[in-house]
């Protein structure tokens, strides 16, 4: 709605068209989902994780969780900067992530194959908006698109690479 005073401007006019900006959006609120469904695994994994590799992988989630956590905020305000709201309850989140939560407590080695799953998901997501991003000629979004898509990518080999000999 167009704001009475003059003086103000509520409308958003930063070269990228309402439709652009809506389908970007939609598509980061998916990420943000999926996003926040790794984080709180990742995050579970780290509390109730058990067994020989104890230290390694409780130590290893925790840089993990902490990390993610901190980008959940820049896609989130990335969708505002783009002028729509930002998801943020389970119950969108669970609607709009592609990463289905686990039930109980894996072993380790289920839970290290879990979290390889949820990262390559992500990467996926993320993989997926980058035509509507560049088609829109949208660089914040594309370098966000990009940081994590880095991250995932060596995250998911990392964690591989300990279910390998
Ligand atoms: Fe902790």
């Amino acid at each position: 709605m167009a704001n009475k005073n003059p003086n103000v401007r509520t409308a958003i006019d930063i070269g990228l068209s309402e439709d652009e900006r809506l389908k970007i959006s939609q598509g980061l609120s998916g990420l943000l989902a999926d996003s926040y469904t790794l984080y709180l695994m990742t995050h579970n994994f780290h509390w109730n994780v058990k067994g020989p590799m104890f230290n390694t992988l409780h130590v290893m989630f925790m840089e993990q969780y902490t990390e993610q956590w901190g980008a959940l905020d820049l896609i989130a305000e990335r969708i505002r900067a783009l002028g729509h709201p930002a998801p943020g309850t389970y119950k969108e989140f669970v609607q709009l992530a592609t990463i289905k939560e686990v039930d109980g407590v894996p072993k380790a080695l289920e839970m290290i194959r879990y979290l390889v799953d949820a990262q390559e998901a992500t990467a996926r997501t993320a993989r997926n908006l980058f035509p509507v991003v560049e088609a829109a000629n949208d660089q914040p979004t594309a370098d966000l698109l990009t940081q994590r898509l880095e991250v995932h990518e060596k995250t998911a080999w990392m964690l591989r690479s300990l279910l390998e000999e």
